[in-house]
Order: C-alpha cells, then sequence, then structure tokens
C-alpha cells in the first residue's frame, strides 16, 4: 500500500513537472540566438504583422523582399530615433527607402482603421524580433 503511494506520488510530481516545462518553452523564443520572452504584446503584433496588417507579405525579418527587411528598418529607426507608430499614422516622414515610399504608402488607408494599441503591438514586434 505504501509502495503504491509512493509511485502515484512520483508520477504526480513528474506530471506537473513536465508541464511546467513545457510552460516555459512556450514563453520563450529565441531571437538572434538569444531566448526571450513573448509577451502578450509581442503576440498581439506577430498576429497583426503577418496577419491582418499585411505586413509579412513585403517584409521579411532579415532579406529584403518587396520592402526592406524589419532588420534593416528597426536599425535605422534605432539610429535615428525614429517612431514606427508616428510613421504609421503618417505623421512622420520615410527615412529608410524614401524612394519606394508610394509602394508603403499603399497601407496608410487600411491602417487607419487598427487602434494605437494595435500599431503599438506592431511596433513593439518589429522592435523585438531585431533587438539582439
Ligand atoms: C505592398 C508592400 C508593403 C506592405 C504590405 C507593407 N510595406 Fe512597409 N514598406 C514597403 C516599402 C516598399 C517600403 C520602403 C519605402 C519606405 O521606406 O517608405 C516600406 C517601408 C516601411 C517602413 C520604413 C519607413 C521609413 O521610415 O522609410 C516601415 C516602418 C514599414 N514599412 C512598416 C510596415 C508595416 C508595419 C506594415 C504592415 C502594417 C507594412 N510596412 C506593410 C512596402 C510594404
Amino acid at each position: 500500500m505504501k509502495h503504491i503511494f509512493i509511485v502515484l506520488l512520483s508520477i504526480v510530481f513528474v506530471a506537473t513537472s513536465c508541464q511546467s516545462e513545457k510552460k516555459e518553452e512556450k514563453e520563450k523564443i529565441v531571437i538572434g540566438g538569444k531566448k526571450k520572452t513573448v509577451s502578450p504584446e509581442f503576440e498581439l503584433g506577430e498576429k497583426l504583422f503577418k496577419g491582418k496588417g499585411n505586413c509579412y507579405s513585403c517584409h521579411r525579418m532579415n532579406k529584403k523582399s518587396v520592402g526592406p527587411s524589419v532588420a534593416d528598418i528597426m536599425k535605422i529607426y534605432k539610429e535615428q530615433n525614429g517612431d514606427v507608430v508616428g510613421f504609421l499614422r503618417q505623421k512622420k516622414d520615410p527615412i529608410v527607402d524614401p524612394e519606394n515610399y508610394a509602394v508603403m504608402k499603399t497601407n496608410f488607408a487600411r491602417l487607419q482603421k487598427f487602434t494605437d494599441e494595435e500599431l503599438q503591438a506592431i511596433a513593439f514586434y518589429m522592435n523585438e524580433v531585431s533587438s539582439k
């Protein structure tokens, strides 16, 4: 009887420790070789960037496609203290590739329907995935 109890206890212990490991994995992702905690804001930003925002169809993380890579954009934004949300709200001029601004401009009508919180989440996501 005592043995069964101990066996049961260890099963419960193993089961709960497995669970907490899984939870931790979900909260951390690897960006630029570093583990980072995924916050709700990051998750929202990623969802919008790749989904409703459609940003990913023109912006890859590390290589240029139709638009500059997120890494290139954020490098310049960090150097020049740029304001992603301000740019997306058309309050700030382009500083990365002004010659191709017309292509990026096609998004602004759609982005007007995004809340400030959503645009901030997109900016947060872009900043997180490009910071090493
Ligand atoms: C149809 C293609 C296309 C889509 C979709 C697109 N972009 Fe762009 N984006 C571009 C191009 C081209 C540029 C380079 C021109 C420029 O710098 O304005 C650019 C530039 C940018 C810049 C740098 C602006 C600067 O200061 O020069 C940011 C920030 C940006 N995009 C964010 C986004 C976000 C966020 C989304 C999704 C909501 C998005 N883009 C969707 C094509 C696109």
